[in-house]
């Protein structure tokens, strides 16, 4: 059984108010006040006429007089609607102009419980389920007005609807079937006779029959189709867990990746400083054999800066520091080289061939 597919409510809510198939002839124009009718399968009103005007009885388009829905489609912005019916009348289908309700037994349009005129009881007989049994009361079954205040036993009108419903698999037939019965009640289609709705796990052939206006797939009555999901306590803690152990999961994972960056960094840092340190070494070795030399010098002996063993002595000195400079490279200055403040190797080592001759002057 499909129909649990449909949500019956809104389905017979739109039955209410029955949208207009508006045609495209505006107003003043000529139309067929023929053509004016219900849609097979939607039960919708069909006309010529567009969804602001309606067919006159001299075959033009004429405004509409009325109106059913509070906010109609097919207006502008900035139109003046016509009014709503004011208590005691309607709009009928057509929304040409509004009219008195109709008392029982009078003929109104299909669905239309709205236009028929309410019982004395109808606070009692009213429907409050919401889904559209009657209206105060009044029912419109096979386009006769009638009061839905049958009891259980009492034989009883119905009127069965087959609507041409769309649902993902495509085309489906869905059979709407209303009665005369008081609320709580149904109207059985082959006894004909009102007998009690059903609570929610028993067995049913169809909506009407369910209080809950729900038969499932399954043969029983199920809960109305717009109850609330009710999730289980247990669901919001798992998801609350869930969410956090993500976040926490995250940051710790985040603090491992970046503590081997940092150690990485450190590294690099401390094998500079390394190398660094080694070469101001270096120049104080420098420093300190230059003066010793300068030192043990006795004068008369010669020039200094004739003197080849203290510039091989220098040379000396140089090397080792040049061989553990490109031995081990912190790699930070290659690391940062593209940093144009930067001087690199190259131009150090220029610095230094250039500057060792001065050293070697004193
Ligand atoms: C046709 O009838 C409508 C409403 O009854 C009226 O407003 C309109 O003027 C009429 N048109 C003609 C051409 O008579
Ligand atoms: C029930 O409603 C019908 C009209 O549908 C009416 O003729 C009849 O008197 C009502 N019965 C009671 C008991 O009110």
């Amino acid at each position: 059984m499909l129909p649990s597919l449909v949500l019956p409510s809104t389905l017979l809510f739109s039955l209410w108010a029955p949208a207009v198939l508006a045609g495209n002839v505006t107003f003043g124009e000529a139309c067929d006040p023929a053509h004016q009718k219900l849609q097979e399968g939607t039960f919708q009103f069909q006309t010529d006429c567009d969804s602001t005007t309606f067919c006159a009885r001299n075959s033009t388009c004429a405004h509409r007089g009325c109106r059913v829905d509070t906010f109609p489609f097919g207006y502008d912005a900035k139109a003046v609607l016509p009014d709503k019916c004011p208590r005691g009348m309607f709009c009928p289908d057509e929304q040409d102009n509004c009219q008195g309700l109709l008392s029982v037994g009078s003929a109104c349009q299909f669905n239309r419980d709205d236009q028929c005129d309410a019982p004395p009881n109808f606070k009692e007989l009213a429907d409050t389920t919401g889904f559209g049994l009657n209206v105060n009361g009044s029912v419109c079954l096979n386009n006769i007005c009638m009061w839905a205040n049958e009891t259980a036993g009492n034989p009883c009108v119905v009127q069965n609807t087959a609507y041409t419903a769309y649902g993902p698999d495509g085309e489906f037939v869905d059979i709407v079937s209303r009665g005369n019965c008081k609320v709580g009640l149904y109207c059985d289609s082959q006894k004909l006779q009102c007998i009690q709705a059903k609570n929610i796990g028993e067995t049913c052939d169809a909506d009407k029959e369910c209080l809950t206006y729900n038969c499932l797939a399954n043969g029983t009555c199920g809960r109305t189709t717009d109850t609330p999901i009710k999730v289980a306590t247990w669901v919001y803690v798992i998801a609350a867990v869930a969410i956090l152990g993500g976040m926490i999961g995250t940051l710790v994972a985040l603090y491992f990746v970046h503590r081997k960056d940092r150690q990485q960094e450190r590294e690099k840092r401390a094998q500079y400083w390394r190398e660094q340190n080694a070469f101001r070494q270096n120049i104080m070795q420098m420093q300190e054999t230059a003066r010793h030399s300068l030192m043990s010098y006795t004068p008369g002996g010669g020039s200094p800066r004739s003197s080849t063993y203290h510039g091989v002595q220098t040379e000396d000195s140089q090397a080792p520091m040049l061989n553990a400079q490109q031995a081990k490279s912190s790699g930070l200055r290659y690391y940062v080289s593209d940093d144009a403040s930067q001087v690199d190797d190259r131009s150090e080592e220029d610095l230094m061939m250039r500057r060792r001759p001065e050293q070697n002057r004193f």
